[in-house]
């Protein structure tokens, strides 16, 4: 079957920048308040929704763990099959929150009761219609007990990627989960970053070669000259910044969340040699080690 390809609509704003010691439901975060900001190109659809009350969130949990189909959630000790729970590492990681809605301001929706972590892509927003969406439901399964205690319960590492998560390198050796790559971009190399004491002579032996030109060193990116292939990336040659730094090439494969790119290098067995920043205007990479040589990440 083909691939769907989503893209967000905007991003959430929230005070929890951890998983861990947060609400696991919107009823367990009464009152906790947080922005939806909508990208400028969607702002026009958030007509008319200030009138609604409540509101569904519909977003990628682009923290969570590798796919796993069975689970021990939040509310309980037994391992359940993951679409009877909502437990944010499942085959396609999208999450479901119905949020009170304070105020539409702009593209911007001030929003309480946010279970959501800081920084998750937003995919769409539903307005919450009772008659549409309220049963009286006969049975609520294995959470028939354990359902009210949403209200206090507190989420763990569990769910989260690389060796904090305590079931993924099993299910990682038993191919049950997918590997990261398969929820990011084709791979790509965003940067291609040389460094060289000749910085000149590369610049135009690449321009011979490959038909590419070099632009004046850019301050943001260590003072590399840059020139833009027709993919997107971009290769920068500098000199070394200091007595100490080695000649190198340095390939930065684009990902669509630097962290957790990291977090599964390090889980599968890679020494970081620089965690996740943001270099401003250009995106956020790291840098890791795996068999003597330098392996980068961007986001962009
Ligand atoms: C159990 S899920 C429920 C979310 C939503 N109400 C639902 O039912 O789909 C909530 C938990 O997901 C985790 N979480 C929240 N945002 C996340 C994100 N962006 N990526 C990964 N995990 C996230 C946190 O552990 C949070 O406590």
């Amino acid at each position: 079957m083909s691939e769907i390809d989503l893209r967000p609509i905007g991003t959430i704003h929230s005070p929890y920048t951890s998983v861990r010691d947060m609400p696991i439901q919107p009823r367990g975060a009464l009152g906790v308040a947080g922005r939806v900001e909508v990208f400028s190109e969607f702002a026009e659809g958030l007509a008319d929704l200030s009138g609604f009350s409540h509101v569904y969130l519909v977003y990628h949990f682009h923290r969570a763990a590798a796919m796993r189909l069975s689970v021990v959630p939040f509310l309980d000790g037994s391992a359940r099959g993951v679409f009877a729970t909502r437990a944010p590492c499942r085959p396609n990681p999208v999450g479901l929150s119905v949020v009170r809605l304070r105020e539409v301001r702009g593209n911007v929706l001030l929003v309480e009761n946010l279970d959501v972590l800081d920084g998750t892509p937003l995919l769409d927003i539903k307005p919450y219609v009772p008659a549409f969406d309220r049963w009286d439901v006969e049975s609520t399964g294995w959470l028939a007990r354990e359902g009210r205690d949403a209200d206090t319960a507190r989420s763990d590492g569990r769910f989260e990627p690389g060796p904090s998560s305590p079931h993924a390198p099993d299910l990682l050796r038993s191919g049950l989960a997918r590997p990261l790559a398969e929820r990011t971009k084709p791979m790509q190399i965003r940067y291609l970053e040389i460094v060289t004491p000749d910085v000149d002579a590369v610049c135009a032996t690449y321009a011979r070669v490959h038909g590419v030109s070099f632009g004046e060193p850019q301050p943001g990116l260590g003072n590399a000259r840059t020139a833009t292939l027709a993919d997107g990336g971009v290769v920068g040659v500098r000199a070394p910044m200091h007595e100490s730094e080695a000649p190198v090439v340095r390939p930065y494969v684009l990902v669509d969340d630097v962290e957790a790119a990291a977090s599964a290098a390090v889980a599968a067995g890679a020494e970081l040699a620089h965690p996740p920043l943001e270099l401003p205007g250009h995106g956020k990479f790291a840098i890791y080690i795996q068999g003597g040589i330098h392996h980068g990440l961007w986001q962009v």
